[in-house]
């Protein structure tokens, strides 16, 4: 079992490495043998400024430590160049953690175009941006590991993040389809909604709180989902102090209308309880599978579903 979780000989990409949950993926990765390309923009947590600061900080522990590591200070929107930081270095590469995030919180009455926009462009077009440049490379060599960061805003909604929830649950779509896609040549993708102390999190929990919420309870997860033997793709978990759980859809049985006599909102609201009761509730897993009552309510059968 062990040796299934060692790197040696692959090539990571963390982004957002310089701090919180990516340096402590970085620092992960190295000890475990990868050769480690730690992106930092190196700016504020609300996305202002930026720096080589972080980055450098975190490449300098993983060589005192002896292993294998490099900067790279570009923004995830320009993915291509974190990538080519990888060919460059190390040849290769097997597994891109998107893990880079900011915060610009604010009520949607409040949300200006900018808080909708940076949001946007750091979680959802960072994350297409660099696994678009990494995805020739996987496919090419028939393998690929990459991780997506969602959150539990984007699962369940939250108060003054209607741009971030957006972005975030953005980012399992993303998942699910590219862990469709790369099924075929070895590519396994996943999601992860962490709960961790980091300083996106220091400003909204109790300090002591934060100190207990390590970002290296986070790292184990992800490191298995990026093994060589992982087996999983297209999966969300929430994870955080030590708990870590897989989720999946659920829907009722809901109410069925006869299409050829048609139906109206009376009809709907009269049978709105069944419509909302989970009791014998079903886990679609596919597109198809959602697709099943619709045709069958038809009377249609299409060949696969
Ligand atoms: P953090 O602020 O400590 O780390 C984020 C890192 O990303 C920073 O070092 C920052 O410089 C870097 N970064 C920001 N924009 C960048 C860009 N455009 N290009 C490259 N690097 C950039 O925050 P934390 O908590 O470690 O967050 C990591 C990820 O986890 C984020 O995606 C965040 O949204 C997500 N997350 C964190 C939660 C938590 O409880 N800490 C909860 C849910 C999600």
């Amino acid at each position: 079992m062990a040796d299934t979780l060692k790197f040696e000989d692959r090539v990571v990409v963390v982004t957002g490495a310089g701090a919180g949950l990516g340096r402590s993926h970085a620092l992960e990765f190295a000890r475990r043998g990868a050769k480690v390309v730690v992106n930092d923009l190196g700016g504020s947590t609300h996305g202002e400024g930026k720096g080589s600061e972080a980055a450098d900080k975190v490449v300098a522990e993983i060589t005192a430590m002896g292993g294998q590591a490099v900067a790279n200070y570009d923004s995830v929107e320009d993915g291509d160049a974190i990538i080519q930081t990888a060919i460059d270095n190390f040849d290769r590469v097997d597994v891109v953690v998107n893990n880079a995030g900011i915060l610009r919180d604010t009520s949607f009455a409040k949300m200006t175009d900018q808080d909708w926009d940076l949001i946007y462009r750091v979680h959802v077009l960072g994350a297409y941006k660099v696994s678009k440049a990494a995805w020739p490379y996987m496919q090419e060599q028939e393998y690929g590991r990459i991780i997506n960061t969602s959150s539990a805003a984007g699962i369940y909604g939250n108060f003054g993040q209607a741009n971030y929830s957006t972005a975030k649950l953005g980012l399992f779509g993303l998942t699910q389809t590219l862990a469709i896609e790369g099924a075929k040549k070895n590519i396994k993708v996943n999601a992860i909604a962490p709960v961790a102390g980091s300083r996106m999190t220091e400003t909204i929990l109790p300090p002591e709180v934060v100190k207990a919420l390590k970002p290296e309870f986070i790292t184990p997860l992800v490191v298995k989902l990026c093994a060589e033997d992982n087996k999983e793709s297209g999966g969300l978990y929430e994870v955080g102090a030590g708990w870590i759980s897989k989720l999946q859809w659920e829907r009722t049985q809901g109410a069925k209308f006869n299409p050829s006599e048609g139906f109206s909102a009376e009809d709907v609201a009269d049978n709105w309880d069944q419509i909302c009761d989970f009791t014998d509730a079903e886990k679609p897993k596919t597109a198809n599978d959602s697709f099943v009552p619709v045709f069958t309510n038809l009377g249609i059968k299409i060949p696969g579903m």
